[in-house]
């Protein structure tokens, strides 16, 4: 697509090159999204964060009827084309299911974990008298027939130890109810030199921390953005995208972008077929997951705004692996939308790893994508031969 506007680099929309500021900013801001509390349904903790922060860079902030938070840049004009930014709130997590005779805790998983990375775990039980820590015990070695030490745990005989004398002692003194969520226990490290950040949460978390970041940059560059834009936190996106059906229908958008944890295919036992993205070469756009396939123009206007800053991009097209932009794109007569995601290594368990590069590189991208979506380009993205 032509563009006859200076380059995002000259009309400095987004800064050259990511300062030592912005890293330490960043990192403290996905330090303290990792860490927060906020299982599927149970965002809470997080919605206060995401509040606090958005609260002094919008024009508006409100909260939809099943807890996202929604957020505008600009005035709703008439003609003015709407952009949406997606990033989802909750994480994968537990509930409490009943509280047996003895004290101890049956689950009911919230979003999609493997059996095996559920057992003799950390997690932190939230009562309503605050949080409390149980483990999934494990049988021990000790007592275990040969054939049964090779088998996986299954989940449907978990359970969570809190250290209950009896189910009395569990509702009284320790105020746990059916119904309590849970989240894991794992708190945010830096590592190898701190290029890169290991944590809890990254889906996603680094799509809420880059929905914060955007709303700053577009505060802090000269230039007004040609377009309203709605900086959406979503909730219970890993039990089907429910909180951004909702909040899609409520914006509207001409154009969906949603910022997510990616699936990097970069370490030992997985495949490049499987996943194509690798931490530290750049965000990366979705081709292709099992909720949606984006709008070929839009991947276009990316690639060629990645290719004007300088910057890494990488694909990945995956089988599995849904996602908000889904419900962004089918909202009232559709709308262009496409996935852009950070690449993370062992998402959905207790803890996952993301490089910093690759996440202040989807800020300034989407940025820099929001300051070139005139009026005219969003009419070019929403035509079809
Ligand atoms: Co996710």
């Amino acid at each position: 697509m032509t563009n006859d506007a200076p380059s995002v680099k000259e009309a400095k929309q987004v800064p050259d090159t990511i300062s030592p500021e912005t890293h330490a900013r960043q990192r403290q801001l996905l330090e303290e999204l990792s860490n927060a509390f906020g299982p599927t349904g149970h965002e809470g903790p997080v919605r206060a964060i995401v509040r606090r922060e958005l609260t002094p860079l919008v024009d508006d902030v409100e909260t939809d009827g099943i807890g996202s938070v929604i957020a505008r840049i600009g005035d709703e004009t008439e003609g003015v084309p709407r952009i949406m930014i997606a990033g989802h709130m909750d994480e994968v997590g537990l509930m409490v299911r009943q509280i047996t005779a003895e004290g101890y805790l049956t689950i009911q998983t919230l979003g999609g974990w493997l059996d095996q990375s559920l057992i003799n775990q950390r997690w932190v039980v939230m009562t309503r008298n605050g949080p409390i820590p149980g483990l999934t015990g494990i049988k021990t070695v000790h007592v275990m027939q040969p054939d049964a030490r090779t088998q996986v745990f299954k989940k449907e005989n978990m359970f969570i130890d809190v250290g209950a004398k009896n189910k009395e002692d569990a509702e009284q003194r320790l105020g746990i109810r059916p119904g309590d969520p849970v989240a894991p226990d794992s708190r945010f490290q830096e590592m190898a030199g701190g290029e890169l950040y290991l944590g809890k949460a990254w889906d996603d978390r680094a799509g809420v921390a880059g929905l914060i970041e955007i709303a700053r940059a577009i505060r802090e560059s000269a230039d007004p953005l040609p377009a309203t834009v709605y900086l959406v936190a979503t909730v219970q996106e890993e039990v089907g995208l429910r909180g951004a059906h909702t909040s899609s229908f409520h914006v509207m958008p001409d154009i969906g972008l949603n910022l997510e944890s990616g699936v990097a295919g970069d370490y030992p036992g997985i495949t490049k077929d499987e996943a194509q993205e690798e931490l530290g070469k750049g965000p990366t756009v979705f081709l292709h997951d099992s909720s949606m396939i984006p709008n070929l123009r839009l991947r276009d206007f990316i690639v060629d705004t990645a290719a004007d800053l300088e910057m890494p991009l990488q694909f990945n097209v995956l089988s599995g692996y849904g996602e908000d932009g889904a419900e962004m794109q089918k909202a009232g007569s559709g709308a262009p939308s496409i996935n852009i995601a950070i690449p993370t290594r062992y998402l959905h368990s207790h803890n996952g790893i993301i490089h910093r590069d690759d996440f202040a590189n989807a800020v300034r991208l989407v940025t820099a994508v929001l300051h070139r979506l005139t009026p005219d380009a969003v009419t070019n993205l929403t035509t079809f031969d």
